[in-house]
C-alpha cells in the first residue's frame, strides 16, 4: 500500500497536513520534513550479531563499553513514536540491523522482517514519514568474516540484502538512506583503526570509500526492484576545514586538496541512472588542519565552543556545505547535525543558529526540504560509549530506560510547529 502520508518528491509540490500550513512570514515552508535520527546499533540494544558487538567485547580494541541493552528501542519502538509524533516531529530516520535480518548467509528470518515491518508501520501510523539507512556502520558478522568490504563478493552479498529488504519493507520506505557516511566507514575502519575492522592502512581505506560508493549504487538498483517507490539517497558528511595558520599557502593548498579529494569522490562520484534520487547532508563541525601536525589536524583556535567530542562548533558551516552539496543538482536533506552535550542549553543554542544557517542557505536558492537532529535520544556513541549526550530526551539506563524530553526538544518542537525560528 503507499505511504498513506504525502512526502515530497522530486519535482512534486510539497504539502503536509501535519506541520502547515505556515503563513507567509514563516523561515521554514509547510510540508519541510521535521524529525530526528537513531541507528539501529546505537538504540536498539542486544544486536550481539554483528561486528561492532565483537568490536565493543574484544579488550584490544579503542571501544570504551558495550552497547549491551543499547535504549531498548527494540521494545519501546511504538512508545518513543508516539512521544517524537507529539513533539511536532513529522519524520523519523531509522536504519534496519542486517545482522538481524540476515543472521547467517543467505538466511533471512521472518521475524526480524516482521519486526521492522511494524516498526515502519508504527511510524506511517503516526504521520511520521520514514528515512530508512540500509547499511549505517554495523556489518554481520559472518560478512565481516569474508573480508568485509574488501571481500570479493562484498557488493553481491550486500544487494542480496538490499534486494530483500525492497521486496519485503519497501512499500513501507518513501525515503532509503543507502549507506551512512562512507568516508567515515572508511576512515575511521581502515586508516584510523577505532572502528571495526581496526585496520590502520593508508591504501585500504581508499579503495573501501570506492566500494562503499558503488555499494550505494547497489542498493539504488535494488530498492528499484522491490515493493513500493523508495526515494534513495547517499547520506555523507563533508568536511569543512580550514588551514590552521590563515597565512600558510602551502597549508591552504593541502585543505584543498584533501576537499577536493572527498569531494570528487562523494559528490562527483554521484552520477549517472543510479546517482540516487536526493543527497543527504551531515553536518556537525569545523576542522583546523595543519599539514606539520601528525594528526594533520590542530587545536580549534581559542574561543571556539567545543562539545564533548572535542568538535568545534560553526554554525555558518552547515549553511556552506549546502551550497556545496547543492552542485550535485539533487534536492537535500540534512540528515543529521547536533550536538554532544551534558548541558541542554548548548544544544538550544545549536538547534537554533544551525536551523537559522539552513533557513539562510534556503533563502539563498538552495533545496532544502528536510532537518533530522542527531539524535532523538542519548544513545550508543560507539566507541565512545554512552558518555556523549546528543539526544533531545535524555534515557535513564539505571531506571527502567524512562524518556525525558530536555528543554532543546521543546524548542526543536516549537520551530518544527511553526516554521519559525524566533516565537
Ligand atoms: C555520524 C553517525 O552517522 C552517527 O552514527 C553518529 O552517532 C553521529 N555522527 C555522531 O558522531
Amino acid at each position: 500500500p503507499p505511504h498513506p502520508h504525502p512526502h515530497p518528491h522530486r519535482g512534486e509540490s510539497v504539502t503536509s497536513a501535519e506541520t502547515g500550513p505556515h503563513d507567509a512570514g514563516a523561515d521554514f515552508p509547510a510540508g519541510f520534513l521535521w524529525g530526528s535520527a537513531t541507528a539501529a546499533h546505537q538504540v536498539e540494544g542486544g544486536n550481539v550479531n554483528n561486528d561492532w558487538w565483537a568490536f565493543e567485547h574484544d579488550p584490544s580494541t579503542a571501544a570504551r563499553e558495550s552497547s549491551g541493552d543499547g535504549i531498548d528501542h527494540f521494545h519501546r519502538y511504538e512508545e518513543d513514536f508516539t512521544l517524537l509524533a507529539s513533539m511536532g516531529h513529522n519524520a523519523h530516520r531509522l536504519s534496519l540491523e542486517w545482522s538481524r535480518i540476515e543472521p547467517a548467509p543467505g538466511e533471512f528470518s521472518t521475524s526480524a522482517l516482521s519486526h521492522y515491518r511494524r516498526v515502519l508501520t508504527a511510524l506511517a501510523d503516526r504521520g511520521l514519514t520514514a528515512f530508512v539507512t540500509l547499511h549505517h556502520f554495523t556489518l554481520p558478522r559472518w560478512f565481516a568474516a569474508r573480508g568485509g568490504w574488501l571481500a570479493p563478493d562484498a557488493l553481491e552479498l550486500f544487494e542480496r540484502y538490499c534486494s530483500r529488504v525492497a521486496v519485503e519493507l519497501g512499500d513501507l520506505m518513501p525515503f532509503v538512506c543507502t549507506v551512512n557516511e562512507p568516508q567515515m566507514v572508511a576512515l575511521h575502519g581502515y586508516l584510523e583503526g577505532y572502528h571495526p575492522p581496526g585496520v590502520t592502512n593508508a591504501v585500504l581505506w581508499k579503495r573501501v570509500g570506492r566500494t562503499l560508493l558503488a555499494a550505494h549504487r547497489v542498493a539504488v538498483r535494488a530498492m528499484r526492484t522491490g515493493a513500493g517507490t523508495p526515494q534513495c539517497g547517499l547520506v555523507v558528511q563533508l568536511p569543512l576545514l580550514a588551514p590552521a595558520r590563515a597565512d600558510d599557502e602551502g597549508c591552504r593548498a593541502f585543505c584543498e586538496t584533501m576537499r577536493g579529494e572527498i569531494v570528487d569522490l562523494y559528490l562527483n562520484g554521484l552520477s549517472g541512472r543510479d546517482r540516487g534520487d536526493w543527497l543527504g547532508v551531515q553536518y556537525y563541525r569545523k576542522q583546523w588542519v595543519d599539514s606539520a601536525s601528525p594528526t594533520l589536524f590542530a587545536q580549534p583556535p581559542a574561543g571556539v565552543r567545543i562539545s564533548q567530542m572535542g568538535w568545534a562548533v560553526h554554525a555558518d558551516g552547515l549553511r556552506l556545505i549546502l551550497h556545496r552539496a547543492s552542485e550535485t543538482g539533487l534536492p537535500l536533506y540534512v540528515t543529521e547535525n547536533g550536538i554532544a552535550t551534558e548541558d541542554d542549553s548548548e544544544r538550544v543554542e545549536y538547534l537554533a543558529s544551525h536551523l537559522a544557517a539552513v533557513a539562510q542557505a534556503m533563502a539563498e536558492g538552495i533545496d532544502v526540504r528536510g532537518y533530522l537532529h542527531w539524535s532523538a535520544f542519548d544513545n550508543f556513541e560507539w566507541a565512545e560509549g554512552y558518555v556523549p549526550k546528543f539526544g533531545l530526551i535524555a534515557v535513564d539506563r539505571e531506571n527502567d530506560f524512562v524518556r525525558t524530553p530536555k528543554p532543546s526538544a521543546y524548542a526543536f518542537e516549537r520551530i518544527a510547529r511553526t516554521g519559525r525560528l524566533s516565537a
